[in-house]
């Protein structure tokens, strides 16, 4: 956590405004002041203080009602009080009401840095507590978080276990949304780097010119607009883990860098000379078949043999059924929690719809699946309808006359899909429904071109990491002819 840097003092009195400010100030601080209640709550308000010190008693808002928006609006903001000796009482009141510390007035100058040192020690405290907390509560949610309990999975939980103690290079692998970034973290989460930065960075989502720069950083003025030293991701996730994701994605010449990286233990910034050493334990994931990438020699086979030290697979859940009964109970309680709305049941018919269907995006789309049953059925038991799409695809059956124009196609199956929801307003409807016209859009256009994303994107006239993005967001499974 930051040490203390601005300052607010509050207080009616100029002279006092004056003393303390100057002590401040002296010492380093930067110094707002404030002549009543109300303008030190406008400004609390509008600034991120580090402390701030006022009088008990002024004008307009007191002290002490100051200290009570102050814990509606800004829990932590530090406060100090000061009153006048007769009045202990009210010093009473302001340390009930969450003041930090208070001083009485008249007061020695030595008051005012003792007060210093003991919040800056407070906010040190401070920020290895909250530090802490929000380590075991990613390490405790990563626990409850990969659900599954069938053989394959019990072996992905045995190899994280095996291999989370060591610094060695994983290679996950699996079809879109089978949690590979899921277990990218645990792996991380469950080593001795927890604590210490997981950095990610999609390899296909970033486009070449800069993903170098990305990836290994750039010193100023290595290329025209880079006006500052920009730290790469691997100097970024220095003593942490690094999740090079879609790794198959990587153009060969970066391969090579990554590769010299990974041997070296050092990178060179773009534009720089010095070499600087990093300490990273490298994920890497990919829903291509790698092996296969470099036998068409578009994967450096070096490169593949590094970072293939321990894989692991992740099966597709339509080849591990047994799974989705545990993800669904699992997405249902979460998704309600997360929604505050009394957690809804699955029906034995909506549950065979879904132990039957093929999950080409994973738990991904199942996780999608059930949020979008849930927010769009008002009953508190989901029903094998309200995975009617599901059935369909599954199905491949087509409903509705031949002449019927898309629009009209469209318009029919979503007024009888919408009908009867009472509660239109949960602000997820407009995105589910465009993903349910979005992908089958991009699968045909990508069965015509025979899956090759330059030719789809240009068909569809989007940018062809825009198709890639929409290609992962909506768990497109990619297939080659
Ligand atoms: N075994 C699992 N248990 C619980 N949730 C899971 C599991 N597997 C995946 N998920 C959830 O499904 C979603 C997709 O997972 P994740 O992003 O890890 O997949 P991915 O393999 O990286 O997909 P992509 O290849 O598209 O990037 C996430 O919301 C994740 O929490
Ligand atoms: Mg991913």
């Amino acid at each position: 956590m930051m040490p203390i840097t601005r300052i607010l003092v509050a207080d009616d009195e100029e002279s006092m405004r004056w003393v303390l400010s100057k002590a401040f100030k002296r010492k380093g601080f930067s110094v707002d002041l404030a002549i009543d209640g109300r303008q030190a709550l406008s400004m609390i308000q509008d600034n991120n203080y580090d402390l701030a010190i006022f009088d008990i008693k002024m004008p307009g808002i007191s002290g002490l009602e100051l200290l009570d928006k102050i814990r509606e609006q800004k829990k932590e903001l530090l406060v100090v009080i000061m009153t006048a000796e007769a009045s202990m009482k009210n010093a009473v009141e302001a340390m009930k009401r969450g003041a930090y510390d208070y001083i009485t007035k008249p007061f020695d100058l030595d008051v005012i840095d003792a007060i210093i040192e003991k919040v800056s020690r407070a906010r040190e405290v401070a920020g290895q507590v909250t530090m802490l907390k929000q380590e075991l509560k990613e390490r405790y949610q990563l626990e409850k978080n990969i659900i599954g309990n069938s053989a394959v999975m019990r072996e992905v939980y045995k190899t994280i276990g095996k291999v989370a103690a060591s610094d060695v290079t994983v290679l996950v692998q699996g079809e879109s949304g089978t949690g590979k970034e899921l277990v990218a973290r645990a792996v991380h989460f469950n080593s001795g780097r927890l604590g210490k930065p997981f950095v990610a960075i999609n390899c296909a989502a970033i486009p070449r010119e800069l993903l170098e720069s990305e990836l290994f950083g750039s010193e100023k003025g290595a290329f025209t607009g880079s006006v500052e030293r920009k730290l790469g991701k691997f100097e970024q996730a220095n003593h942490g883990t690094l999740f090079l994701d879609e790794i198959g994605d990587m153009p060969l010449d970066l391969q090579a860098k990554i590769l010299r990286v990974l041997q070296e233990r050092e990178v060179t910034r773009t534009g720089g000379n010095q070499n600087i050493p990093v300490d990273v334990r490298i994920v890497a994931a990919t829903n291509q078949e790698l092996i296969e990438k470099v036998r068409q020699k578009e994967f450096r086979e070096d490169l593949y043999y590094r970072l293939n030290v321990v894989p692991i697979n992740l099966v597709a859940l339509r080849e591990r059924r047994e799974d989705i009964p545990l993800l669904v109970q699992y997405f249902l309680g979460r998704i309600c929690a997360e929604m505050d709305i009394p957690r809804k049941q699955c029906s034995d018919d909506a549950m065979a719809v879904l132990c039957a269907y093929s999950w080409p995006g994973n738990v991904r789309e199942l996780e999608n699946a059930i949020k979008r049953a849930v927010i769009l059925s008002s009953d508190l038991l989901l029903s094998a309808g309200d995975f009617a799409g599901l059935e369909a695809v599954s199905g491949g059956q087509t409903s509705g006359s031949q002449d019927a124009s898309l629009e009209e196609l469209v318009d029919t199956k979503l007024r009888s899909c919408l009908n009867g929801v009472e509660q239109l307003e949960k602000g997820e409807i407009y995105t589910m429904v465009l993903e349910q016209v979005e992908r089958p859009l991009i699968r045909f256009i990508l069965e015509k071109t025979r899956w090759n994303q330059v030719k789809a994107a240009d068909i569809l006239g989007i940018n062809r990491n825009t198709l890639r993005k929409k290609i992962n967001e909506l768990g497109i499974e990619m297939k080659r002819d």
